[in-house]
């Protein structure tokens, strides 16, 4: 089973040809609502690539957190462990400039997860078990998961989104730890420009105790790192149209490949053509593909 603990938002998208200045005021081209969150985002990834997912969480008590609810169930995420909290559903602000995102996001409820939410919902888990957190939850939760989980064995996938400070606490529980080009250079201070710094962010990010490392790059691919190996990851082509949860995408393809016993590349070989086909779409949840449309593009381009 793979858990994923993190965040569940409302995502409230606003396309727009540039980003307002000071003061004004910009009409959009287009504005749709739909289910988002890091985390949700994870799980619907991997129960749309067919796979079994728990998620822990928490929504509002409003009408957004039933919308969220019933998105992530029609989806195929078990939600038995999101809980509804006495606030609002988490918020995204999204305005999409040209396919890229700017996000300001509000947690409502999801700062009211709790170590009670967690004890709960990996109470089942074991060792052959993969957990899965972002850092749109209080880093209290997901440094107390990181201790549960690994009293338990379980494999601990962290994806350091938003980026913030990780405490060694955290890092030492970390298997694999997966962050984008712009999180790479909040952890490390170095920014991917090449090769010769990949390799030095990658060190670094050892140092802090984790075990392996995959570092997105958009439309320049991805990287993964296991020991003294660093195997780059080609892009496909397309064009994007919303790179919202292209990324979770990623993260949640790559975990369920894991857990069904792939290699770490072939893993990130499969996210990748999964995140290609999201950032083709609008939205987060809505725009991550299923497995047989993921599987088509794979052997149309063998
Ligand atoms: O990673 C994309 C997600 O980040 C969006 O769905 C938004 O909700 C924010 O959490």
């Amino acid at each position: 089973m793979i858990y994923v603990l993190g965040s569940i938002n409302m995502d409230m998208v606003a396309q727009v040809d540039r980003i307002p200045k000071i003061g004004e005021t910009l009409g959009s081209n287009k504005f749709y609502v739909n289910q988002g969150g890091k985390g949700a985002n994870q799980a619907v990834a991997i129960a749309k690539l067919g796979g079994n997912v728990k998620m822990i969480g928490k929504v509002g008590n409003d009408a957004n957190g039933q919308f969220l609810l019933s998105s992530l169930s029609s989806n195929g995420v078990d939600i038995e462990c999101v809980s509804v909290a006495d606030a609002n559903s988490g918020i995204a602000m999204i305005a999409v400039e040209n396919g890229d995102n700017r996000i300001i996001f509000d947690a409502g409820a999801n700062s009211h997860v709790t170590e009670g939410d967690v004890d709960i919902g990996l109470a089942d888990a074991s060792e052959n078990d993969i957990l899965i957190m972002q850092l749109e939850i209080p880093m209290e939760i997901v440094e107390y998961a990181s201790s549960v989980a690994k009293e338990k064995g379980m494999t601990v996938i962290l994806n350091p989104a938003p980026a913030k400070s990780l405490s060694p606490l955290l890092l030492q529980n970390v298997d694999i730890i997966a962050p984008n080009e712009s999180e790479t250079k909040i952890l490390t201070d170095i920014e991917v420009v090449d090769e010769v710094h990949l390799t030095l962010a990658v060190r670094a990010l050892y140092k802090t105790g984790v075990k392996k490392v995959v570092v997105t790059m958009g439309e320049k691919g991805s990287a993964v790192a296991e020991g003294q190996t660093i195997t780059y990851i080609e892009p496909r082509k397309v064009n994007a149209v919303d790179t919202t949860s292209a990324g979770d995408t990623f993260i949640g393809a790559l975990a369920l490949c894991l857990a069904q016993g792939k290699g770490m590349v072939e893993s990130a070989q499969f996210a990748s053509v999964a995140s290609s086909v999201t950032v083709t779409r609008e939205g987060a949840a809505q725009s991550i593909p299923t497995l047989s449309e993921v599987k088509e593009i794979m052997e149309s381009e063998k």
